[in-house]
Parts: C-alpha cells; sequence; structure tokens
C-alpha cells in the first residue's frame, strides 16, 4: 500500500471505510473510497502528475488541490477540463489525460 494510503480503520476522521470506487485513467484502473475525489484516488495509487504543460511538457498533478489553478484538469466520461481534485470519483469513472497542444503563438505567456 503506498505510503499516503490511510488504512480506514486508522482514519480518525473517517474511521469506518466506506464503498470502493473503481475508475480507470488512461486504461488503467485504480481503486478508491467512496468520497475520494479522483485526484485522491489518483494521488493513493501513488500517481503524482497525469498531464504535462503545453509548451515546456512539464508534469503536472496537484497543486492546490481547492479547484483555483486548474493545473489537475482530465477528461471524465467524455467531459474535457474536469478538475480532478474537485471532481468525486464515480465507479466506473473514465478517466483519460489531455495533452493539448500549444495554440499557435500568438506573442503570450508560456507556462
Ligand atoms: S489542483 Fe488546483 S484546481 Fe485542482
Amino acid at each position: 500500500m503506498p505510503p499516503r494510503s490511510v488504512p480506514a480503520g486508522d482514519d480518525p476522521i473517517r474511521p469506518r471505510g466506506g464503498d470502493e470506487v473503481t475508475i480507470t485513467i488512461d486504461g488503467v484502473r485504480h481503486t478508491g473510497r467512496a468520497g475520494q475525489t479522483i485526484a485522491g484516488v489518483l494521488l493513493t495509487a501513488g500517481v503524482l502528475s497525469w498531464r504535462r504543460t503545453s509548451y515546456s511538457q512539464a508534469p503536472r498533478g496537484v497543486f492546490c488541490g481547492i479547484g483555483v489553478c486548474f493545473d489537475c484538469i482530465v477528461s471524465v466520461n467524455g467531459q474535457r477540463d474536469v478538475r480532478a481534485c474537485q471532481r468525486r470519483a464515480a465507479d466506473g469513472d473514465v478517466v483519460a489525460t489531455q495533452h493539448d497542444k500549444l495554440p499557435a503563438d500568438e506573442g503570450g505567456h508560456h507556462g
């Protein structure tokens, strides 16, 4: 079990384990607990980044964790630009990473 995962029985906040949810990300199955966000499921599985920036290809995953930075966006069940830190994982969710190309250079900021 990855070190970030606290067994449900040891969790002082929610001592009872919830139902399991299974999601896939790019076809790989990950199991989490009902109530976890998609980011929570991924972090628990040891997945720390799941997209790259358009310009520098720098890895991104959770940065703020509160829905502000949009670093964690994924596609969920075909819907683009879902913030993984804000979306609760639902059993059967099909999550896909997004690797958008940089739009034509218009002299703007590159991140
Ligand atoms: S980590 Fe910042 S919006 Fe999700």
